[in-house]
C-alpha cells in the first residue's frame, strides 16, 4: 500500500517536472507560428488564426501524448528497476547510454579547429529539418534560426566539451561533447531515437554546433 504511494508519488513528481520542461516550449512553438504569420502573412486576417489554432492544438495534444507515454514508460522502468534493486536511481535520471559516445567511436568533426564547409552546410539543412524528430519540431523550432540562437544558457559559451544543465539532470553527465549534445535534443526534446554515431547527420549537425557555439561565444566562426 504505501509502496503503491511512494510509486505515485514519484511518478507525480516526473510529470510535473516533464510539464515544466514543456510549457516554455510550447510558447516557444506557438510564438514562432505567430511570428511566421506576421511575417509571411500580408493578405488576410484569415489565413492567420488557423496557423496559430493548429499550431496550438497539436501543441496541446503532444502535450498529453507525452503524459500517457511518460506514465507508462515509467510503470515500465520502474517494474524493471525494482527488480534489479534499482528503483532509486531511475526517479533521478535516465540512463546515458543511448547518448553518450560509445566506444571505439572516432568523431569526423572537430571541436577544436575548422570544420569543413560541407560538413556545415549540411548540419544547417538538418537543422531546420523537421522529420529528425517525431513531434514535428526542428532543432530551429527551439532554437531559432540563422542566429537567434535562442535557448542556449551560458554554458554554451564555453568550448566543448562542457557542461549543460539539460544533459547533467536528464541524463546524470557532467559534460557533454558536441555530438553527445545533439543526442541528448534527439532523444529527449525531438523524442526520437538517437541518431546513428558515424552517420553523416550527426556528424554535420554537430560540426554545425561547435560553429554556432563559437558564434555565441563571439568568437571567429564558419557560418
Ligand atoms: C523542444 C525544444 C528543443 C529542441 C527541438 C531542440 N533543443 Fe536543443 N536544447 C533545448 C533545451 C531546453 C536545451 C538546454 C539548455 C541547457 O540545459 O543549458 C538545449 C540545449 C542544446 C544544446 C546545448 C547548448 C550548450 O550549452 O552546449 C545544443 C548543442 C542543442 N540543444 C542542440 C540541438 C539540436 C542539434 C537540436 C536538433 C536535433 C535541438 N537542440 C533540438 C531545447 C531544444
Amino acid at each position: 500500500m504505501s509502496q503503491h504511494d511512494d510509486k505515485r508519488r514519484r511518478l507525480l513528481g516526473r510529470l510535473s517536472r516533464q510539464f515544466a520542461y514543456t510549457a516554455p516550449v510550447l510558447a516557444l512553438v506557438a510564438g514562432g507560428a505567430a511570428l511566421q504569420a506576421t511575417a509571411g502573412n500580408t493578405s488576410t486576417e484569415a489565413g492567420f488564426a488557423p496557423v496559430t489554432e493548429a499550431t496550438l492544438l497539436l501543441a496541446s495534444n503532444h502535450g498529453e501524448a507525452e503524459a500517457e507515454g511518460e506514465a507508462e514508460g515509467e510503470a515500465e522502468g520502474e517494474a524493471e528497476g525494482e527488480a534489479e534493486g534499482e528503483a532509486e536511481g531511475e526517479a533521478e535520471a535516465q540512463s546515458s547510454d543511448a547518448v553518450q559516445r560509445p566506444d571505439g567511436y572516432t568523431p569526423g568533426y572537430s571541436e577544436t579547429d575548422a570544420n569543413p564547409q560541407e560538413l556545415l552546410v549540411r548540419g544547417e539543412e538538418l537543422y531546420y529539418d523537421t522529420s529528425l524528430s517525431t513531434n514535428g519540431l526542428s532543432c530551429a523550432s527551439c532554437h531559432g534560426s540563422d542566429g537567434q540562437d535562442m535557448g542556449y544558457k551560458a554554458t554554451f559559451e564555453q568550448p566543448f566539451p562542457h557542461r549543460v544543465a539539460m544533459a547533467s539532470d536528464q541524463f546524470g553527465m557532467p559534460e557533454v561533447h558536441a555530438d553527445e549534445m545533439v543526442q541528448v535534443c534527439m532523444v529527449a526534446p525531438m523524442e526520437a531515437e538517437p541518431l546513428e554515431w558515424e552517420g553523416e547527420a550527426l556528424q554535420s549537425l554537430s560540426a554545425y554546433m561547435v560553429e554556432v557555439q563559437r558564434r555565441f561565444a563571439g568568437e571567429t566562426h564558419d557560418l
